[in-house]
């Protein structure tokens, strides 16, 4: 029989989200993976991880072609280039041509966005734009968008359905809005040949149970996962944690947030793959679109003082904090109604608390310099 395999271009699969995105896909051993990331944000390290996680969970017997499938091809590019995606579907052509993509490279840092607005239009968007431009080209007109909670700003309705009046309030917000709808035009315009899912994705965190790969970012982490695990290994102990408000509408009056296991998450990214080939799926849309967003979430909300106490129980450190005053930007509650991506992509988020704070911990207390840039 013969081994075939389509290719799943993934654009951003050396960062957090990416690298484990690259894993599930190749654990289904149905698809071989090609890269393409500039590292502003990442080290090829996790690509080699990602490879050796693949092999080594593959059976005794497995094929040759299975094997040669873990092998992940790199290409180091800047989305902002034009010439970065025509150089990558030019590279496979016939059998090995590029099936599908799946866009998770992007800046992503609320506060930065404000700062360097440009910056973030010019890849989150215009990095868009080049790739739609050569899918187009390339007739390979298959997206899976990484999309963000942040786009429904602050909701009106918890948990949050997709029907929720899309209303980014930041720089980073609005790429991701306007990103979305860039490619519903697309596949309006273009309705025999585009079609699209957008994840909507909510709270990201834990990393592979190997420890192989996680979360590492530049600098003082912003967001509140990765600084507890970093603080349980020594870092940014001084001040303290700063709790940032505890008089919001929420139970214990701290916000609330749908933290999902990063293995879950990523699993969505191969649930939403096999929905952009099962025709009927897309036939039911109304005409002309071949589009729809879906959001990725447990569809249970934790506070961060419950956040706190789940990572104490892991990492033995008592996190000492101090309630400050409120964070610009934050909203007193995101969680998400998931069911519409449960009902027709078969997405399930099955890990728990535990799970995400044992693996959180599992990677960090492995890797205390991350990947290992100084
Ligand atoms: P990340 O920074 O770890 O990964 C992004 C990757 O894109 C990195 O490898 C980076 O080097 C790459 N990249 C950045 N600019 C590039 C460019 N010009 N050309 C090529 N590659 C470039 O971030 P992440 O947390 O893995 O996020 C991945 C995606 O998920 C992003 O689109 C982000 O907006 C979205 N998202 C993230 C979260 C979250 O909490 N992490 C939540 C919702 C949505
Ligand atoms: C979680 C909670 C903080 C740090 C961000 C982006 C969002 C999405 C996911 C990309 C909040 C509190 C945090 C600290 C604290 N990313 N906190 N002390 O803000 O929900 O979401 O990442 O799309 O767009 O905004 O995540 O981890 O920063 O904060 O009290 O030192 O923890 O106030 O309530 P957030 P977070």
């Amino acid at each position: 029989m013969v081994d075939k395999k389509q290719r799943i271009l993934i654009p951003g699969g050396a960062g957090y989200i990416g690298s484990h995105v690259v894993l599930c896909v190749l654990l289904t051993r149905r698809y071989k993976v090609t890269v393409v990331d500039n590292y502003h944000n990442s080290f090829p390290t996790s690509i080699e991880r990602i490879e050796k996680i693949a092999l080594d969970a593959l059976p005794k017997d497995a094929s040759q072609a299975d094997r040669d499938a873990c092998k992940v091809d790199l290409i180091k590019g800047d989305m902002r280039e034009r010439d970065t995606f025509d150089r990558a579907f030019a590279q496979y052509k016939g059998d090995d041509a590029i099936y599908a993509v799946i866009l998770v490279a992007a800046l992503k840092a609320v506060g930065e966005s404000g700062e360097i607005p440009i910056d973030y239009y010019d890849v989150n968007i215009s990095g868009l734009v080049n790739l739609l431009r050569s899918m187009k080209e390339a007739k390979a007109a298959r997206l899976v968008y990484s999309s963000s909670a942040t786009v429904y700003g602050t909701p009106k309705t918890i948990p949050i359905p997709e029907t929720s009046p899309l209303q980014a309030e930041s720089v980073y917000g609005r790429t991701k809005q306007i990103g979305e709808t860039i490619i519903k035009d697309t596949c309006d315009a273009y309705p025999d040949e585009f079609r699209a899912i957008s994840l909507r994705y909510f709270n990201p965190a834990g990393a592979h149970p190997s420890g192989l790969i996680g979360e590492d970012p530049r600098g003082k982490p912003g967001n509140l996962l990765p600084l507890l695990a970093q603080m349980a290994v020594g870092k940014y102990r001084e001040p303290g944690l700063q709790v940032f408000g505890n008089d919001y509408p929420t139970p214990d009056g701290t916000c609330v947030r749908d933290y999902i296991h990063i293995m879950d998450l990523a699993g969505g990214h191969v649930n939403a793959l096999d929905a952009l080939s099962d025709d009927s799926k897309f036939a039911q849309l109304p005409s002309p679109g071949k589009y729809k967003a879906y959001n990725l979430g447990k569809g249970k909300g934790m506070s961060v003082l419950q956040m706190i106490e789940a990572m104490k129980k892991v990492t033995g450190y008592g996190y000492p904090y101090k309630i400050v005053g409120r964070r610009k930007g934050d909203v007193p509650d995101l969680t998400a109604d998931p069911s519409l991506a449960e009902k027709e992509l078969g997405f399930k988020a099955v890990h728990n608390l535990e799970d995400m704070s044992r693996d959180l911990w599992n990677w960090q207390s492995k890797n205390p310099q991350g990947y290992g840039q100084q």
